[in-house]
């Protein structure tokens, strides 16, 4: 029978989506001679009942496919919460568009949302996770995660220069939402002094002494921190006079704040909010594989009638999960007790107060 699927990008976009609908694309045609669509801005499209036809050489510029280099999404994506408001008309466009099959890419809200909208409309849903954040569960790693920890990456390599030039503390604030993966895989890739993630709690005095170390004891008058946006106010900060309340000023001009303070201004600090460059760029070559392996599987999973299901990459291969399990262990946050974390601080990082695993000699 030849099937007509669907295809959707929905929540913050991220590198390697292109990846994904251009896989999609060639197995469906190449393989099962199927149709595909893509239904531009997510739910928006199925609620305003628009298909766009895809095909594989539709893209071409002179031969050049640029889906596997070009960030972003051509589909179009939203990330709004009012989604389900609307559920009616989004189910009566998902048949209007008369899809046998719809394979939507998404991060833990938008999974969550799409999921609910499938089960209500009986829909033939299959899922691939994506985000920057890499927070979704039992998968190791989605689509974003790699080429924005390199983004960061280079980011520290470019600052790591200027604050050693002026002996000067910079700290960089990275994305990642309630997760810590960004700033702990690119603080620990990037050579960083410091990483604040928000599973680990962490002092302004844990902090400073670090430095003071630094300065004192190694004769290293620079030093890198990492910020992940989600980090708390320390536990010992009672200063509510501050000039800088953490949910306003961001938190790496927070932790500026009280570095400036606790050193009596002797430490010269600057701050980079990386903000959306990390969502940005062209998706690295590890992005570009996991999404092409997750493009072409979810298509066999449409051909074996497997629906429910969302890929995951565990131990080199993709697997699938029923998305409700993998909606309620959302999200998959960092494990304080983890390798990555003892590796920190057997580097000297500086990562937190309660968790040092320091051995005795
Ligand atoms: O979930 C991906 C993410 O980039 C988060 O890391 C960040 O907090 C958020 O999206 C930013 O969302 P928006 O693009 O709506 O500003």
């Amino acid at each position: 029978m030849k099937r007509r699927i669907g295809i959707l990008t929905s929540g913050g976009d991220c590198p390697g989506l292109n990846c994904v609908i251009r896989a999609v694309v060639s197995h469906a045609i190449q393989t099962y001679d199927w149709e595909v669509v893509g239904i531009p801005y997510a739910t928006q499209g199925l609620l305003e009942r628009k298909t766009v036809p895809l095909s594989i050489h539709s893209w071409n510029l002179h031969g050049i496919d640029p889906l596997l280099n070009m960030g972003g999404t051509i589909l179009g994506t939203i990330n709004r919460g009012d989604t389900l408001a609307h559920a009616d008309e989004i189910l009566s466009g998902y048949e209007a568009i008369a899809i046998d099959a719809l394979i939507a890419i998404g991060g833990d809200g938008s999974l969550n949302i799409i999921h609910q909208l499938a089960v209500l409309g009986n829909w033939h849903l299959v899922a691939i996770p994506k985000t920057i954040d890499n927070d979704v569960a039992f998968t190791e790693r989605s689509i974003g995660f790699d080429t924005a920890v390199n983004t960061i990456v280079d980011a520290i390599n470019r600052l790591t220069f200027t604050a050693a030039s002026h002996d000067r503390v910079m700290i960089i604030e990275v994305m990642g939402r309630t997760a810590g993966h960004l700033a702990l895989y690119s603080g620990i890739a990037g050579g960083a002094d410091v990483i604040l993630i928000p599973e680990v709690p962490y002092s302004i005095q844990g902090i400073c002494n670090h430095l003071g170390e630094l300065r004192h004891g190694w004769q290293r008058q620079f030093a890198i921190i990492v910020v992940s946006e989600g980090i708390s106010v320390s536990a010992e900060d009672t200063d509510s006079a501050s000039s800088c309340m953490i949910n306003k000023c961001g938190k790496g001009q927070y932790i500026a704040e009280k570095i400036a303070n606790c050193s009596n201004h002797l430490i010269d600090t600057r701050v980079s909010v990386l903000g959306h460059i990390q969502r940005g760029g062209i998706p690295s070559a590890l992005d570009r594989l996991t999404a092409t392996m997750f493009g072409k599987v979810a298509v066999d999973l449409i051909a074996q009638e497997q629906y429910d299901r969302m890929l995951a990459w565990q131990n080199g291969k993709v697997v699938t999960f029923p998305i409700e399990d993998v909606i309620n262990h959302n999200p998959s946050l960092v494990d304080p007790h983890g390798d990555l974390i003892q590796t920190a601080q057997c580097l000297g990082i500086y990562i937190g107060e309660d968790i040092l695993v320091k051995k005795s000699k």
